[in-house]
């Protein structure tokens, strides 16, 4: 007797989800003005890995008539800024491009990080202490003048200096 066996090969796709690290210093960190786009699932997935800081000194500054803090690519000047990496999924990073005018207006480049904490545990946190790359949206194109401004260790809107964000 002839047996037929039927051979189901089942192909479990996992859809790949790609990732990547962002490094945040102003307006989307936690407790500032924008970070509320980055807890909003319809805009995509973004994970606290932990807070970090910049190998390299930069200038974080705030400017223009809205506020606005920009990390400008002068390395050297500055201060070493403080902020938080995400990772953030294609859907999110896809958002945070448009929403931060990239490539028009900011560049988004990897940048060296300092890992300060991170909640712990996790198999994915760094460890304190460590260096990371993430990407940073920073920009070229700046006023002059925007190099004498009051350079900021730590963005906060809500600081001592009365430069409340806001948009038009
Ligand atoms: C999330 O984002 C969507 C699309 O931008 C928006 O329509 C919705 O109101 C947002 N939800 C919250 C809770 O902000
Ligand atoms: C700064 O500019 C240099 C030269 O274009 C580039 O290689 C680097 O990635 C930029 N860094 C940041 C943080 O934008
Ligand atoms: C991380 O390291 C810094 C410097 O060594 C230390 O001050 C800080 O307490 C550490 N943080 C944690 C969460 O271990």
């Amino acid at each position: 007797m002839k047996g037929f066996g039927l051979l189901v090969i089942i192909f479990i796709v996992f859809p790949a989800v790609h990732t990547t690290d962002i490094f945040v210093y102003g307006t989307l960190k936690e407790g500032q003005p924008n970070h509320f786009i980055m807890k909003n699932d319809t805009n995509g997935q973004a994970e606290f890995v932990a807070h970090a800081r910049t190998v390299d000194r930069y200038p974080l500054v705030i400017a223009t008539k809205n506020n606005i803090p920009f990390l400008l690519n002068v390395s050297g000047t500055g201060q070493r800024v403080h902020g938080e990496i995400y990772r953030v999924d294609e859907k999110m990073l896809k958002f945070l491009d448009e929403f931060e005018s990239c490539p028009q207006m900011y560049q988004r480049k990897l940048i060296r990080l300092e890992v300060q904490d991170g909640p712990g545990g996790g198999e994915h946190t760094p460890k304190n202490g460590s260096i990371v790359e993430a990407f940073v949206y920073s920009t070229k194109t700046y006023e002059p003048e925007w190099l004498q401004k009051t350079t900021y260790e730590s963005y906060n809107s809500y600081g001592d200096h009365g430069l409340l964000y806001h948009e038009d």
